[in-house]
């Protein structure tokens, strides 16, 4: 009974609940650095005493467990597929992070997806109930689990990287999802970046063909240095921000983290009022 009430207070509140704010971060290529931005980021919040809980949405290429250098036997398709309830897949983190994996190399993901959509939806509500901050580390690309996911987030975070490749796969991936939806919340983070004037310059290419030929106008969340140190981290299987809190990295992901929380005081403040 008691969980029959709390799923339809979920249903009734929505994904769109004040208390929680669901943070997608996904890329029209891959390898542009969704993973490790999803995972410092959720780890940056957690430095500020959030409640933060990591989900690796990537049934097909999952590495969040590898990058975090722990190895669950348990992951978010045993929720469906073993019955398990939410709370036995949580991994919690000696940072103070909970984390959710996922398996990797579904050859049968696609067909999975779609059978197990609607329970992963039930998923992501329940953690919205428990947690400030719900961090989603989607698939790159077009893949409809992903595009759904991404499309119920309360902020997308569009990640790309200065080379004209991943560009132009972050323009069609916005096209897709404003076909689906209209006016939906990304924002644009830009990774590998070796200066402020290559920032400027690629944040200012894009949001001019996305407003030309999409009508749509984009903020810059953040961006992400180029950074050595991010690539060591990876081999050490310890997240940078853990491994070289003083790395430009490292730094820029705080504040990035910073911007989340100041803009999420401005919309309590709102609601509040
Ligand atoms: N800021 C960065 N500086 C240097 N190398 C980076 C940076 N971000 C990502 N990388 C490199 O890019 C690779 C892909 O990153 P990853 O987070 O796995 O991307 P995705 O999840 O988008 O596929 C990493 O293995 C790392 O070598
Ligand atoms: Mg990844």
């Amino acid at each position: 009974m008691v969980d029959q009430l709390s799923r339809i207070k979920d249903i009734v509140e929505g994904v769109h609940s004040h208390r929680s704010h669901c943070i997608a971060v996904t890329s029209g290529k891959g390898g542009v650095g969704k993973s490790n931005i999803a995972l410092n980021l959720a780890l940056a919040l957690v430095k500020h005493q959030k409640k933060v809980v990591l989900v690796d949405a990537d049934s097909n290429l999952a590495n969040l467990d590898v990058l975090l250098g722990v190895n669950p036997n348990v992951n978010l398709l045993s929720i469906v597929l073993d019955d398990l309830r939410v709370e036995e897949v949580i991994y919690h983190h000696t940072s103070g992070l909970d984390f959710i994996p996922n398996s990797s190399g579904n050859r049968n993901w696609q067909a999975l997806s779609d059978a197990i959509k609607p329970k992963i939806f039930e998923v992501i509500l329940f953690l919205k109930r428990h947690y400030d901050f719900v961090i989603l580390d989607t698939a790159a690309g077009l893949a409809p689990m992903s595009i759904d996911l991404t499309m119920r987030a309360d902020e997308i975070f569009m990640t790309t990287t200065p080379e004209p490749t991943a560009i132009s796969d972050t323009y069609a991936m916005i096209k897709v999802l404003d076909s689906h939806k209209k006016n939906l919340p990304i924002k644009l983070v830009l990774n590998m970046v070796y200066d402020a004037s290559e920032v400027a310059d690629v944040y200012q290419r894009l949001s001019l063909v996305l407003q030309h030929f999409l009508g749509i106008r984009i903020e810059l969340a953040g961006f992400i240095s180029y950074d050595e140190r991010v690539r060591r981290a990876i081999h050490l299987q310890k997240p940078f921000i853990l491994s070289f809190p003083e790395t430009a990295a490292s730094e820029e992901i705080l504040q990035l983290a910073g911007s989340v929380l100041s803009s999420r005081m401005v919309v309590s403040d709102f609601h509040a009022n």
